[in-house]
């Protein structure tokens, strides 16, 4: 018998319908959403690959000698396969780990050139670290992964008196893009990947809760992280606004439902439960999206897009919001202030 506990219960509250939508969507197109059919935005190009496609079969026959990749967060999961991948088709992969030793570990697991750095997104000192190391190499970034997160914290954690997920999953990797944003501008075609997920409809529907940066006000795991992965969304559309013009492009993904370490707070009885609604990707299909929208030829150019299942589509109305992206933008420069320049 599959015993639910109330907090696990609780947890799922708003998760069962994405988590049905991310099985179902797996076993084949069209994508759908639930409630709503998918919508395609026009102008970008649509591909031939899905949610059974590999990393390695969205990248099979590149040749990525000569470019330089940032993946953050590749020490497990989705990370550590988009480095993998990125590796064996001939890139630089620069995989970072909250530490130089597990970044190394990770690092040494695959074939090709890998570099290791650390990086622990909720220390702004190590981001800025870690921006000095990614100068010190002389070389731009043809792309910078912003994958690396954390979710369903149980009870609230704070990092500057903000909420712990707000931090991990979006502010860090703002302040970082912030810093290496000339070195990504300096490649031929730099582009800047950011790894959302479908759960930010998980968020408020009054969308980001700016008075609530803290997570003080009735917390909640899901919401949370909902409210992370919106941020995720939305600076990558501010981003693409302001890299009009450029070579450079920005665009975020949901990489769907991946068997990985993310669901590590979740209480085990929850992670039973979730087994009988959903099917679970392995990596080697849960990073797909990331590889292809980090290196499909045909993307070049494409900016400010959301893409699930290595498809363009449209995400939920709070994340194509142009102002509230702009609104982002501005909270997080000032958040981030005192080490944009240091
Ligand atoms: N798996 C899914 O179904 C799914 C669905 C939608 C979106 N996503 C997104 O996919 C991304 C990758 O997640 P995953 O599923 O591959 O989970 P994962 O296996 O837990 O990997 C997360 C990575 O992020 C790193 N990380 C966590 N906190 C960090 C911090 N404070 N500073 C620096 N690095 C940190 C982890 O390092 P440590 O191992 O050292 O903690 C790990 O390398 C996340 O952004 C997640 O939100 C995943």
């Amino acid at each position: 018998m599959l015993l639910v506990g109330a907090g696990a219960l609780s947890l799922l509250a708003g998760g069962g319908a994405a988590l049905a939508w991310w099985s179902r969507s797996r076993r084949g197109a069209p994508i759908a959403e639930p409630g709503r059919p998918t919508v395609r935005p026009p102008g970008v190009p649509l591909s031939a690959f899905g949610g059974r496609s590999t990393a390695e079969e969205v990248t099979d026959g590149l040749d990525l000698t000569g470019r330089t990749i940032v993946v953050t967060g590749a020490t497990s999961g989705l990370g550590l396969e988009t480095m993998r991948a990125l590796a064996l088709r001939g890139a630089h992969v620069i995989g970072t780990g909250r530490s130089l030793e597990s970044a190394r570990a990770a690092c040494g697991s695959v074939r090709g050139k890998t570099t290791p750095l650390p990086l622990e997104l909720t220390d702004f000192d190590s981001i800025v670290e870690l921006s000095r190391s990614l100068r010190a190499t002389g070389s731009p970034l043809d792309a910078l992964i912003c994958n690396a997160g954390v979710m369903g914290l149980r009870s609230l954690e704070k990092v500057r008196g903000l909420e712990r997920q707000f931090v991990t999953n979006h502010l860090g990797h703002y302040l970082l893009t912030r810093r290496v944003l000339d070195l990504i501008l300096a490649a031929p075609q730099g582009r800047v990947v950011t790894v959302s997920s479908y759960v930010m409809n998980w968020s408020s529907p009054a969308g980001i809760e700016w008075d609530n940066l803290s997570g003080e006000r009735d917390y909640h795991p899901n919401r949370a992280y909902g409210q992370s992965k919106l941020a995720n969304a939305l600076f990558s559309l501010e981003l693409a606004r302001r890299l009009r013009g450029t070579a450079a492009t920005s665009n975020s993904l949901e990489p769907g439902y991946v068997d990985t370490g993310l669901f590590k707070h979740y209480p085990v009885s929850l992670k039973g439960f979730r087994g009988l609604l959903a099917e679970k990707a392995p990596v080697t299909q849960g990073a797909a999206t990331s590889c292809y929208v980090a290196t499909a030829p045909i993307l070049a150019g494409h900016s400010g897009y959301h893409f699930a299942m290595c498809n363009p589509v449209v995400p939920i109305a709070r994340a194509c919001s142009e102002t509230e992206a702009r609104r982002l933008w501005d909270v997080s420069e000032a958040l981030v202030t005192s080490h944009l320049s240091a």
